[in-house]
C-alpha cells in the first residue's frame, strides 16, 4: 500500500474549498428534483440512499478523486491478494478468504488459504449438525440444550449479534454469551444451564485473553464439581475456537474438540472463522453458509465496481465528508429492527478499534481527524431517548437508518408504524420545521400573538441533518452478511484514505499490562505506593473497604 498524506493532495484542498459553502439539504433537495435517483444505489434486495447528504456534483466527484489519489485501488488489490497489509503485526488481512467458494484459491505464503478454509468449516458443519440433531450427547448421555460462548471483543460480539439478528431461524438451542470479567457474567448465565446438558464454547483468537480465560475456568471448574470430578466430561462439553493450538491443549481442552483459524483473521472481522460456530449452532450451518455467501457477494461488488456506483466506498467517502470537512466526530448507526439490536455495539468494535488512531502509516501524529465515535440503539426506543440531540442538539450526528421492508413477526400493523417512524425521521433531520410553518401551527391551535413569540423558537427544527437510509427487503442470513461486510468495507477505505493501519489495536495494550501489574498489589495487604496519587488513594481505599 502506497503511504499518502490524505491532505497533501489535491482533492482534500479542494473539498476543504468546498466546505467552506457547503449547500444545505433543503436547497438541494429544492434544486434537483431527481436527487434521490442520482443519489441511491441498490445492490440485489440492498437500497442504500445517501442523497440525504450534504453533497452535490461537485462534491462528489471531489471525493472520489480522494479515493483515487491516495491510491485505493491499489489497497483493494494489496488486501484482496494477502499482502501483508498490517504492517504493525506483519499479517495479512484476509476476512475475504473466510468467505471464499471452495472452488476458488488463494495462495499466501505457498499456501491455499481458501482449502484450509472449507477444511474447518466441513469440520464445523459435522459438529453442528451432530449437536443440533441430539447425536452429540453431554457426559450423562443427555442431548446438548444449551451453548455458552465465553469469548470478549471480536470473539464475542460478532456471533452474539449474528444469532439475535437471526434468531428467527434458530434451530432450537439456546444461546448464551459470556464475555465480561466481572463473576456476575458467568455466575448470572450458570444459573439458567444444566451441566449436563450444556455446552461451552472456548472462543479466543489468542487464548491468553484474561477475561476469557478466567470465564472459562470457572465454567470448567462448575462443571466438574457437577461430574465428580470426571475429567472426561470436558470433552463432552468443552470445544474450543483459536489460533493457538497449544494454548488450548494446555487449557485441558482436546485439540480434537478445537476449531482452527489463522492470524490473518482479524479478532473484530473473525465472526466468518471458526469463531461464528456459535452462530452455525444456532442458525444451523446452511443458514451460516448464506451468511459467508451474502458477504462474499459484496466481497465481489467491493473489488470490482467503479467508485461512482460502489457502495462501501461512497459510504466511506460521505463519513469522511461529514467527519473531516463539516465537523462531525460521531456516526450514529439506528436499526429499525429489534433482532439487530446489538449491530451498533459490534460496529462500535469493528470501527472505532479499527480507526481509532493517532499516527499515520509512516508513524507521524496526525493532524487531521481519523476514526468517529460510533453508537447507536435500535429505533424507536432511540427517538425516545437520545434523538432529541440529533434533531436540535449543537451537535452534528450524521446517521445510519437501517430497516427490513419485510418482518419476521407481521402482527397488527407493528411494522407499519415501525416503517413510518422510519421514514419520518430522515425527513425530519433533513428538512426540519421552519419558524414560519411553527408560527402558522401555534395560530391554529388559539395561541395567543405574545405567546407564539414566546413558544416558537422552541419548537423550530433547523433541519440539514445528513442521514444515510438503508432499505432492506428483508433480514435474513444472506443479507445479514451482505450488511456486515458493506460496513467492513468501509471502514477498510476510510482507514485506507486517512492512512492508517486499520487492523491493529495497540491501543487497547496499556489498560491490560497495568492491570496485571495491579492484581498482585490488590492481593498483597501492603499500603500501595507505586503509583500517582490518585490511583494510590484509589487502590488503597478498595483494600480498606473489602478486607
Ligand atoms: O480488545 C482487544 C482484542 O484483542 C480485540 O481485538 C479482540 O477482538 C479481543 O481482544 C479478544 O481477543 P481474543 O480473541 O484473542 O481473546
Amino acid at each position: 500500500m502506497k503511504n499518502i498524506n490524505p491532505t497533501t493532495t489535491q482533492s482534500w484542498q479542494e473539498l476543504e474549498r468546498l466546505a467552506k459553502d457547503v449547500p444545505s439539504l433543503q436547497h438541494l433537495f429544492a434544486q434537483d428534483k431527481e436527487r434521490f435517483n442520482k443519489y441511491h444505489l441498490n445492490f440485489e434486495d440492498i437500497l442504500v440512499d445517501f442523497s440525504k447528504n450534504n453533497v452535490n456534483d461537485i462534491i462528489f466527484k471531489t471525493l472520489q478523486k480522494l479515493a483515487k489519489e491516495t491510491d485505493l485501488a491499489g489497497a483493494i488489490q494489496s488486501m484482496f491478494s494477502g499482502e501483508k497489509i498490517n504492517f504493525t503485526e506483519n499479517r495479512s488481512v484476509l476476512h475475504i478468504a473466510l468467505r471464499k467458494p471452495a472452488d476458488q484459491s488463494l495462495v499466501v505464503d505457498g499456501v491455499d488459504v481458501v482449502a484450509n478454509v472449507h477444511r474447518v468449516l466441513k469440520q464445523m458443519k459435522e459438529f453442528s449438525d451432530q449437536v443440533n440433531s441430539g447425536a452429540w450427547t453431554g457426559f450423562t448421555g443427555k442431548k446438548i440444550t444449551d451453548v455458552v460462548n465465553i469469548g470478549i471483543g471480536g470473539s464475542d460480539l460478532g456471533p452474539l449479534m449474528v444469532t439475535e439478528a437471526l434468531k428467527p431461524y434458530n434451530q432450537g438451542l439456546k444461546l448464551h454469551f459470556v464475555s465480561n470479567v466481572d463473576g456476575t457474567h458467568i455466575v448470572e448465565t450458570l444459573k439458567q444451564c444444566n451441566p449436563e446438558t450444556t455446552l461451552f464454547i472456548v472462543a479466543s483468537k489468542t487464548f491468553t485473553t484474561q477475561e476469557t480465560m478466567t470465564n472459562a475456568q470457572t465454567a470448567k471448574d462448575w462443571l466438574l464439581e457437577h461430574a465428580n470430578n470426571d475429567v472426561n466430561a470436558i470433552a463432552k462439553h468443552f470445544v474450543a475456537l483459536s489460533t493457538n493450538l497449544k494454548a488450548v491443549s494446555e487449557f485441558g481442552i482436546d485439540t480434537k474438540y478445537a476449531f482452527e483459524f489463522w492470524d490473518w483473521v482479524g479478532g473484530r472481522y473473525s465472526l466468518w472463522s471458526a469463531i461464528g460456530l456459535s452462530i452455525s449452532l444456532s442458525i444451523g450451518h446452511d443458514n451460516f453458509e448464506q451468511l459467508l455467501a451474502g458477504a462474499h457477494a459484496v466481497d465481489n461488488h467491493f473489488a470490482n465496481t467503479p467508485f461512482e456506483k460502489n457502495i462501501p466506498v461512497i459510504l466511506a467517502l460521505v463519513g469522511l465528508w461529514n467527519t473531516n470537512f463539516l465537523g462531525a466526530q460521531t456516526e450514529a448507526i439506528l436499526p429499525y429492527d429489534q433482532y439487530m439490536h446489538r449491530f451498533p455495539a459490534y460496529f462500535q468494535q469493528g470501527n472505532m478499534e479499527s480507526n481509532g488512531k493517532y499516527v499515520d502509516r509512516d508513524g507521524n501524529v496526525i493532524n487531521y481527524q481519523t476514526g468517529p465515535i460510533i453508537w447507536g440503539e435500535p429505533g424507536t426506543n432511540g427517538q425516545h431517548a437520545f434523538y432529541q440531540l440529533i434533531h436540535q442538539g449543537r451537535v452534528l450526528v450524521p446517521c445510519d437508518f437501517i430497516a427490513p421492508a419485510i418482518t419476521h413477526n407481521p402482527i397488527g400493523d407493528h411494522h407499519t408504524k415501525l416503517m413510518s417512524n422510519f421514514f419520518a425521521q430522515t425527513e425530519a433531520l433533513a428538512f426540519g420545521k421552519s419558524y414560519n410553518v411553527v408560527v402558522e401551527e401555534l395560530k391554529q391551535q388559539g395561541k395567543s400573538e405574545e405567546e407564539i413569540k414566546k413558544l416558537a423558537p422552541f419548537k423550530v427544527f433547523e433541519g440539514n441533518r445528513p442521514t444515510n437510509s438503508i432499505l432492506v427487503k428483508e433480514i435474513t442470513p444472506y443479507t445479514l452478511g451482505q450488511l456486515i461486510a458493506l460496513y467492513e468495507h468501509k471502514i477498510f477505505t476510510q482507514g485506507v484514505i486517512l492512512n492508517i493501519y486499520s487492523f491493529d489495536q495497540w491501543g487497547v495494550e496499556l489498560g491490560k499490562q497495568l492491570a496485571n501489574n495491579i492484581i498482585p498489589e490488590l492481593k498483597s495487604d501492603a499500603q500501595v505506593t507505586s503509583h500517582d496519587s490518585s490511583t494510590n488513594g484509589l487502590i488503597n481505599t478498595y483494600k480498606a473497604w473489602v478486607k
